[in-house]
């Protein structure tokens, strides 16, 4: 999908699409037409009434601009939001596509109703990842995408949210195609390589640390859950340095998992093989990284991904094994399905002993409990720092991607203390398991502000559980990426 700023009139049309409120009787911004055709379109309005997501077509034949019109219901203007742009332009690019257009444009509404600049953001976002599918291993592909011409505001100003949103949409494609691969495609050799591929395209330095270099420099939660797997694990640093040399950077973690089994504490069968999206966090990462080099942000921004297949193999690690972390503490292994802590752990103190971060923002599909929790529409943070969390939930608010913040205080840390070792790695049998978790990592982080996301049940659709929505179609989410490209941005 190709993305234009246009003006009406310039060039013919196969569909134009204007925005509806609800109660109102014009089209936002379409232009005037002859009387027959106005009056049709002033019936369409009154009878879809701009009703949210309802959606009307026109065909004016002879008409030297347009060969259809469209008429985008977005409700009322007391309860429009950024998302309520996202997902109608979704549903237009997909009624586009349906249509086996080639092209189509949309009106941007005009700053008294929404802010132009931001809504030609969601417009690009919407329409694109609407888009998606992932037809990698079908025979038959799907329709190519139609190219979009957004017509409203000409300004500089609105060339460069069309150029950030379509890097954006392009970094949240990238996380999903990588996570929607199976595990026996995508190893975490495949991630390296994947990491390898963007650093090289946008200069920036990639670093991977594999066997048997992260058992001498003492990664022992990578090695142990990586040791039943014959795909060996893999830590990959990417280096995006585009700040002054003195700027302490932001270091972003994803947890990658390519396939949890659950180890020797196997996992039961139904449902497991759903167990490829345990590397979500992780794509989340490259996404974030490929976007980041691409924009040419003006800072210091690093991602590191712990890569691992958790498997119960001969060599597997078991319950009972105390290991020895990379930040020097010892962990009693208790449950093996509980790996994302032990790589994650490695990854963090790494992070903060290698790059001394300003924040540190680690995402992984941690635990089941979160779930429980919170469902499948929003995602559970943890943090230490009041500044980072407040940061953290505005850039939330402005890409829709929902969070809340659960409490770590002291007590959930004694609840990781083990018997034998310094920490162990599950807590008091179910209670308060997605904290617990993150107590975890936090033990692993000597002072840098944190915030954890945990993305169990939002990092892929889990069937009627998640919201529909036009750009969430099945498969990965890229849950994150966009969030964390507005923070950085916002820096
Ligand atoms: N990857 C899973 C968590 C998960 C489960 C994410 C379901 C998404 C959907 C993680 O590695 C795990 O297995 N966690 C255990 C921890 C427990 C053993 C303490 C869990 O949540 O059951
Ligand atoms: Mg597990
Ligand atoms: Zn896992």
């Amino acid at each position: 999908m190709k993305i234009n700023a246009g003006n009406y009139g310039k060039k013919k049309t196969e569909l134009l699409c204007g925005f509806v409120l609800e109660d109102s009787n014009k089209a936002l911004g379409l232009p005037k037409f002859d009387a027959k055709t106005s009056s049709s379109i002033n019936q369409s309005i009154k009878d879809m009434n701009g009703k949210l997501g309802k959606v009307t077509i026109i065909p004016i034949p002879g008409n030297k601009q347009a060969q259809r019109i469209l008429l985008a219901g977005i409700g009322k203007k007391e309860n429009l939001t950024n998302d309520t742009i996202r997902f109608v332009s979704g549903k237009i690019a997909q009624k586009a596509r349906e249509l086996k257009l080639k092209e189509f444009s949309i009106i941007a509404p005009p700053t008294f109703v929404w802010d132009s600049t931001s809504a030609v953001s969601q417009i690009i976002e919407g329409a694109k990842i609407s888009l998606y599918k992932f037809d990698k291993f079908k025979a038959e592909k799907s329709d190519k995408s139609p190219d979009l011409t957004i017509i409203g505001p000409k300004s500089n100003e609105g060339s460069k949210a069309i150029k950030v949103a379509e890097i954006t949409s392009e970094g949240v494609m990238f996380a999903k195609n990588i996570a929607n691969l199976p595990p026996n495609e995508c190893t975490p050799t495949t991630l390296a390589n994947f990491a390898k591929d963007i650093s090289k395209k946008n200069k920036m330095k990639c670093t991977i640390i594999s066997q048997p270099e992260l058992k001498k420099k003492g990664f022992g939660g990578i090695t142990a859950v990586g040791k039943g797997s014959k795909n060996e694990p893999k830590l990959i640093a990417i280096e995006h340095n585009h700040g002054p040399k003195s700027q302490k950077p932001i270091v972003l973690v994803g947890k990658a998992v390519t396939f949890d089994t659950g180890g020797i504490s196997l996992k039961p069968g139904q449902g497991m093989d759903e167990m490829k999206f345990d590397k979500c966090g992780g794509c989340t990462v490259l996404g974030i990284m490929k976007s980041v080099s691409e924009l040419k942000l003006p800072i210091n921004v690093v991602g590191i991904i712990p890569s691992v297949e958790n498997m119960p193999g001969g060599e597997a690690y078991r319950p009972g094994d105390i290991i020895k972390l990379y930040n020097g503490k010892t962990a009693e292994i208790l449950n093996t399905d509980a790996e994302g802590r032990l790589i994650l752990a490695d990854a963090l103190a790494y992070g903060e002993k290698q790059y001394s971060p300003k924040a540190i923002i680690d995402f992984a599909t941690l635990t089941g409990a979160c779930i429980v929790a919170l469902g499948n529409n929003v995602a559970a943070i943890v943090s230490n720092d009041k500044q980072l969390t407040k940061e953290i939930t505005n850039s939330s608010k402005t890409t829709t991607e929902e969070i809340w913040e659960l409490p770590l205080t002291q007590d959930y840390m004694d609840m990781i203390k083990s018997d034998v070792a310094d920490i162990k790695n599950v807590g008091i049998g179910k209670a308060a398991g997605t904290i617990t978790a993150a107590a975890f990592l936090k033990s692993a982080i000597k002072d840098t502000p944190w915030v954890h996301f945990d993305i169990a049940g939002v990092a892929w659709t889990q069937g009627a559980a998640t919201k529909q929505k036009p750009y969430n179609p099945k498969g990965a989410t890229g849950f994150g990426v966009r969030l964390i490209l507005d923070y950085l941005q916002k820096l």
